[in-house]
């Protein structure tokens, strides 16, 4: 008792996290994110790297080649020029299972885990002994006071061992393994406030659209309400570059983030691209409004390395009607002089995972 007391009142007895940085390990990407406390409240983007992956290192979230992927991951690392191995991993929501129970609360921990299990093993597709399971006490349960919500998660163990190999190939210590989702969802949470408009109380459709695919997720009181992935992404329009000008794919993928391509690559390829993404959008939203009480979304949410293609967002905003922005998880943060503030808000939208991941440093100990 005392000694909590003692460290509420003075910050170094507090037991501290050791610092880490936050890695997503995309499709085609390794991503990495230091951020530090400024003080006063205020967080600093110290230093980020979007190293690509070499095709097929990754599928479907799998990491397909261990070596591959630890060599990028050691590159990326050298380029941070980081003194900190410990990080942060996500694992893609597909590979995690995910179910709230309710439980006893006032129960010791061996009892509570002993629970979990068994809760576990009736909605698990396979044995326990192949799986990793974690829980979280959510809070009260809703109607009672004697039992607590808890957040039961589930993953192959073989998908959490991939990734931790690929951090030691790389040199690195795993510290915590979160899921994409969530880390996503934690870096959403620093847009929240003024400058963006986006408030708690609102619905917000948070719309990734990466290099293979394209997910909507929609929140609403700090809760996803819905979600819905389809494969279309960047590459496609990489794909389409390459086809229309007869150029080679990895030509095709500079030309598209460094202009200088012919005049007709706007109407010709990138409108009907971004007309795709909007009809995804689109459909994703009418989707969510039959399958749900709800009927209209607040605002649109940009995220994903596509986020900033020329004419998406007022695509977005002119066609669903609803108030959007491109993704932003560090507009309220403060940055190094080593980061430029114009690359930076070219690359934040692609960041969201790696930027929640980073935030994990900043949990209560
Ligand atoms: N400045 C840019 N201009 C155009 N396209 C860009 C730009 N920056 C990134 N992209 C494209 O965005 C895509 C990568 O986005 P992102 O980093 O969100 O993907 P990812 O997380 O690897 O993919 P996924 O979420 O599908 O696994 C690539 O197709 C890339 O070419
Ligand atoms: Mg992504």
């Amino acid at each position: 008792m005392l000694k909590e007391k003692l460290a509420s009142q003075f910050e170094f007895l507090r037991a501290k996290t050791p610092p880490l940085i936050g890695v997503d390990i995309s499709s085609s990407f390794i991503k990495m994110v230091e951020i530090v406390d400024a003080g006063k409240g205020l967080y600093r983007v110290e230093r980020y790297v979007i190293e690509p992956l070499p095709k097929d290192t990754v599928t479907d979230g799998n990491i397909a080649n261990i070596e591959a992927a630890g060599e990028v991951m050691k590159r990326a690392h050298k380029l941070m020029g980081t003194r900190i191995r410990n990080i942060a991993l996500a694992l893609p929501s597909a590979a995690v299972i995910t179910k709230k129970v309710i439980l006893a609360g006032n129960q010791r921990e061996e009892d509570m885990e002993y629970q979990v299990q068994s809760e576990a093993n009736q909605y698990i597709p396979f044995s326990l002994d192949e799986v990793n399971l974690d829980f979280q006490v959510l809070g009260p349960a809703p109607n009672s006071d004697e039992e607590v919500e808890v957040l039961i998660a589930a993953s192959r163990k073989e998908k959490i061992e991939d990734r931790v190999a690929v951090a030691e190939a790389a040199g690195l210590k795993t510290t915590v393994m979160d899921v994409e989702s969530y880390a996503a969802l934690a870096a959403f949470e620093m847009m929240k406030g003024a400058a963006s408009g986006i408030e708690s109380k609102d619905i917000t459709a948070i719309v990734d659209v990466g290099a293979q695919t394209t997910r909507v997720i929609v929140m609403h009181e700090d809760q996803q309400i819905y979600s819905r992935e389809q494969q279309l992404g960047g590459y496609q329009l990489t794909q389409d570059i390459s086809r229309q000008f007869g150029m080679p794919i990895e030509e095709a993928e500079v030309a598209k983030k460094s202009g200088g391509l012919p005049d007709n690559y706007g109407p010709d390829v990138l409108h009907p691209f971004n007309e795709k993404v909007v009809l995804e959008i689109t459909r994703a939203l009418q989707f969510f409004f039959t399958s749900t009480q709800f009927n209209k979304v607040d605002h649109v949410v940009i995220s994903g390395g596509c986020a900033t293609l020329d004419g998406l967002e007022e695509m977005v905003a002119q066609r669903t009607q609803v108030h959007t922005v491109v993704a932003n998880p560090f507009a309220n943060m403060a940055l190094s002089s080593k980061i430029k503030p114009r690359q930076l808000t070219i690359d934040a939208p692609a960041l969201m995972v790696a930027c929640g991941l980073a935030m994990r440093r900043f949990d209560p100990a």
